[in-house]
């Protein structure tokens, strides 16, 4: 297909987005006007989605520990809070950062990277359309044009910090999409603004671009974090499972996988005002999915670091991990971890994804804890997508690399590694 044809659709699309939302988003201004839109946002007690609850209930897999969850963090500064998050929402913003995307760009993936459709096959995704590279760059140019609109009426008014505003909507794309193996059941979807998501009904026009491409990424990981907390959990010692999130961004992967009660605990970590706004959308995302207050395991604990700030996520990890672990020597390693880095350590300074790497495998080491790590990022020092490069990365920091599926783009690699036995 000719790419200013895939162009082409892409602006048409936008503009009848544009265009369908209008009415909608400038009705709900008129009322913020006139004061008509409550002043203080409650969560809502659970019961009409209590049919809708079960059936997505019904879809997932049951806990195979069903233990209770000690810390309910989250809701408890929710509860504590004395106002609404969603009201004290700041202006639009773009967090400032230092231009630090490492490495080379698309144009220099080297030979040892699979094509798109090599990985899309072994992940059941259907492939991203093929264009040249001014298209993709025509592409990303409009989507991040219209982030700004798109969220113009969002009270929650997330910053935009290192693209995740894009990743963001690329997730509720193919989160919408029933064929896709991502299919969340509108979870990503429950994240957006009012009225301007209702554009994801085009979906369908929206060419298969950068969208597909962290489908991948999403289809990777949950897979192998499903995998890894099955493994866990049936064994014959079955542990707990904690996932944590390194630079998760407004991804939904946590609530999901407690959505799915494939983990007993999350834990979030971002840049301070990210995380202040995904408060502000997990309020908004519990008011759309009330259900989600029942589950046994709480809503994510969010917690706020910059991870150029080595000892600062030192500090943090081992209070969050050791915390959750009971008194006593012989009860430890109730709790399997499950780190998981998406599309963060290309945002970094030089050397710190390596040693969140080293940080990760020394703070279970060190406690006697079990975990696993899961990435679809950018690792130092391997330039492309060679394994042995991989290998010897993660070994180095501790990790011994058990899966290695490479893909194009800047987040390439993809794996998944076990805490290595020295
Ligand atoms: C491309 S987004 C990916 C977000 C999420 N993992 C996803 O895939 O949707 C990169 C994320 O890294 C976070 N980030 C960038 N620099 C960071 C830092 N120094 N410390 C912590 N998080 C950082 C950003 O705030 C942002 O949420």
């Amino acid at each position: 297909m000719p790419s200013s044809f895939i162009v082409l659709r892409l602006s048409v699309c936008s503009l009848l987005l544009v265009a369908f939302c209008f009415s909608k988003t400038t009705h709900s201004f008129v009322l913020l006007q006139r004061g008509t839109i409550p002043t203080s946002i409650s969560i809502p007690t659970a019961t009409p989605q209590f049919e809708q609850r079960d059936k997505i209930r019904q879809g997932f897999k049951s806990s195979a520990t069903g233990r209770p969850q000690r810390l309910h963090t989250y809701l408890e500064a929710r509860d504590n809070a004395s106002k609404s998050p969603v009201n004290n929402a700041t202006a639009f913003k773009t967090i400032a950062q230092p231009k630090l995307i490492r490495g080379e760009q698309y144009k220099n993936e080297n030979s040892t990277l699979p094509s798109p459709e090599v990985i899309a096959a072994k992940l059941g995704v259907r492939p991203s359309k093929e264009a040249s590279k001014g298209t993709w760059q025509r592409a990303w140019k409009l989507h991040k044009r219209l982030i700004p609109l798109l969220h113009s009426t969002d009270g929650c008014k997330p910053p935009d910090s290192s693209l995740n505003l894009a990743c963001m909507w690329w997730k509720a794309l193919s989160g919408n999409d029933r064929s896709s193996p991502v299919y969340d059941k509108e979870l990503s979807y429950d994240l957006l603004p009012s009225g301007w998501r209702k554009i994801l009904r085009l979906r369908r026009f929206y060419p298969r671009l950068h969208h597909a491409n962290v489908e991948l990424r999403t289809a990777y990981l949950d897979g192998r974090v499903g995998e890894i907390a099955a493994q866990q959990q049936n064994g014959g010692n079955p542990k707990k499972i904690r996932l944590v999130c390194m630079g998760a961004g407004y991804d939904t992967r946590g609530v999901k996988m407690i959505e799915r009660t494939t983990v007993d605990r999350v834990i979030e970590l971002d840049l301070p005002e990210v995380v202040n706004a995904k408060e502000r959308l997990f309020w908004r995302l519990l008011k759309r999915r009330p259900w989600l207050k029942e589950f046994e395991c709480s809503m994510p604990t969010l917690v706020p670091s910059d991870f150029n700030d080595l000892l600062d996520v030192e500090q943090k990890l081992r209070a969050l991990l050791l915390g959750d672990e009971p008194d006593g020597p012989d009860e430890k390693a109730e709790w399997h971890t499950i780190f998981v880095f998406e599309g963060v350590m290309i945002y970094l300074n030089d050397g710190v994804p390596s040693s969140l790497l080293g940080l990760t495998s020394k703070i279970l080491r060190e406690n006697n804890l079990e975990g696993s790590i899961c990435f679809a990022d950018r690792l130092e020092n391997v330039p492309g997508g060679d394994y042995d490069a991989g290998v010897n990365e993660l070994k180095k920091n501790g990790w011994e690399l058990k899966d290695w599926s490479p893909k194009p783009g800047l987040a390439r690699h993809m794996g998944y590694a076990s805490l290595s036995l020295q």
